[in-house]
């Protein structure tokens, strides 16, 4: 008898009815949460972060006269001759290689199928349809050289300096 006196364990029951209850505000609340982040998505914009085309290529004097500088990093030439200074995409014409130049010819070479351009960037040999273009070159207040890589010029506009 005495162990009809002692508490049973309480059991948890779900009836059906609680069970789909449940089931129910589960897929609501996944519902909820698959709408909010569809709907950020297409409230947030849709751009694209990009860095600046405006080069500083460091102070004027730092290029000495008759010189041909690439900087691999932003894939440009500085170059300055005595009518000026300016400066000249790296990037080839034809495929888009990235170009080299070489002191010891005169020439700005193209390894991967053989192009040449001069210092100014005119074609001299290869499979390249076009120039290397001239890019905007201004100097800054602190004598800086500033490169516009998004914004062709037409050729031989130096920078007097
Ligand atoms: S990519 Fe420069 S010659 Fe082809």
């Amino acid at each position: 008898m005495d162990q009809d006196k002692e508490p049973k364990p309480v059991e948890q029951e779900i009836s059906r009815r609680d069970f789909f209850a449940k089931l129910g505000i589960g897929s609501l609340g996944l519902a909820t949460v698959g709408t909010l982040s569809f709907a950020y998505r297409y409230l947030s914009p849709n751009v694209l972060f990009e860095p600046s085309p405006i080069v500083n290529a460091g102070n004027v004097e730092d290029y000495s006269m008759n010189s041909v500088t690439l900087l691999p990093t932003e894939a440009i030439y500085v170059v300055r001759l005595p009518e000026g200074i300016f400066s000249l995409t790296a990037i080839c014409t034809h495929l888009g290689c990235m170009t080299a130049w070489k002191p010891e010819l005169g020439i700005i070479a193209c390894p991967c199928h053989g192009s040449q351009f001069s210092r100014e960037g005119q074609k001299l040999a290869g499979p390249a349809p076009r120039p290397l273009p001239w890019l905007r070159t201004w100097l800054s207040d602190d004598r800086d050289v500033m490169v516009d890589r998004a914004t062709h010029v037409p050729p031989f506009q130096f920078l007097r300096i």
